[in-house]
C-alpha cells in the first residue's frame, strides 16, 4: 500500500537526523510521517530547530511542538527532508505537486544535504510528458502561458475548486508537459528565463540521497 511505504521512507529519513541539527521540514503526504515521528522525538528530549517549507507543514509543526526557526538566525541548514512528484536515476526531481516548490528550492538550496523521501511509485526514467509545476507572477498570466507553449510544452494553469490555485506566496502555478525532455537543467533554465516566471518545479542537482519505501522495504539511492 503506497501510504505504508510512503511512512516507511518518511521515518527512516530520521535516522539521518542528528542533535541541534537545524532542518529543512518539507511538505506533502511523505513528509507527514518523518513530521508525526519528528514530534515524537522531540517530545522524547531530541534537540533539533526546523524551517517550514509552506504553510501547511509550518501549522503541523506548530501542532507538534516541533521548534521552529528562520533564515535570519540560521541562513544554513544541516539537512531538508522533502518528498518528490519524480525522480530519475541520475537524482533529478520534479517537485511542486503540493505548490510548495518555490519554498521547497529555497530551503532545499540553503541546506548542506537534501534527503528525498518517495513510494516506488515516483521512480521515472525521464520527464517525458510529466507535468513540471512552474510557479508564475499572477499579472498577465495569460501571456506567460503562452510564452510557455512556444516551448513546445502544453500548459495548464492549476486550479482548486472553482477558482485558479494561489500559493502560499501568492503566484499562480502552470502545470506543463513537454513530449520530450532530454536535459533537465537546461529545461529549467529555458523557463526560468521567461518572464512572468517565478521558479520551476525541476530541481536537477540539490537532491543528495533519496530514500524509496517499496513493497520489499526501504531502498535508498545516492
Ligand atoms: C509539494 C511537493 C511534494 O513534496 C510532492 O508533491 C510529493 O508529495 P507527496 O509526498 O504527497 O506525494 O513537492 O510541493
Amino acid at each position: 500500500m503506497a501510504s505504508e511505504h510512503k511512512r516507511a521512507a518518511g521515518e527512516r529519513a530520521l535516522d539521518y537526523v542528528k542533535d541541534g541539527m537545524v532542518l529543512g521540514l518539507g511538505t506533502g503526504s511523505t513528509v507527514y510521517y518523518t513530521l508525526q515521528k519528528l514530534g515524537r522525538l522531540v517530545q522524547e528530549g531530541l534537540k533539533i530547530q526546523g524551517i517550514p517549507t509552506s504553510k501547511a507543514t509550518e501549522e503541523m509543526a506548530r501542532e507538534l511542538n516541533i521548534p521552529l526557526t528562520d533564515f535570519v538566525r540560521h541562513p544554513v541548514l544541516d539537512l531538508t527532508i522533502d518528498g518528490a512528484d519524480a525522480v530519475t536515476p541520475k537524482l533529478e526531481l520534479i517537485k511542486g505537486g503540493g505548490g510548495a516548490l518555490l519554498r521547497e528550492k529555497l530551503v532545499a538550496s540553503a541546506s548542506k544535504r537534501m534527503i528525498v523521501i518517495i513510494d516506488e511509485s515516483k521512480q521515472v526514467d525521464s520527464f517525458d510528458n510529466l507535468e513540471i509545476p512552474v510557479e508564475v507572477i499572477p499579472f498577465a498570466v495569460e501571456t506567460t502561458v503562452e510564452r510557455i507553449r512556444a516551448l513546445g510544452g502544453t500548459p495548464v494553469l492549476r486550479e482548486r475548486g472553482q477558482s485558479l490555485f494561489v500559493t502560499d506566496n501568492g503566484h499562480y502555478i502552470v502545470d506543463v508537459k513537454f513530449p520530450s525532455v532530454t536535459d533537465v537543467s537546461n529545461l529549467h533554465d529555458t523557463l526560468k528565463r521567461l518572464t512572468g516566471v517565478v521558479e520551476t518545479g525541476l530541481f536537477p542537482d540539490l537532491a543528495s540521497h533519496v530514500i524509496v519505501g517499496t513493497e520489499q522495504g526501504v531502498r535508498e539511492l545516492g
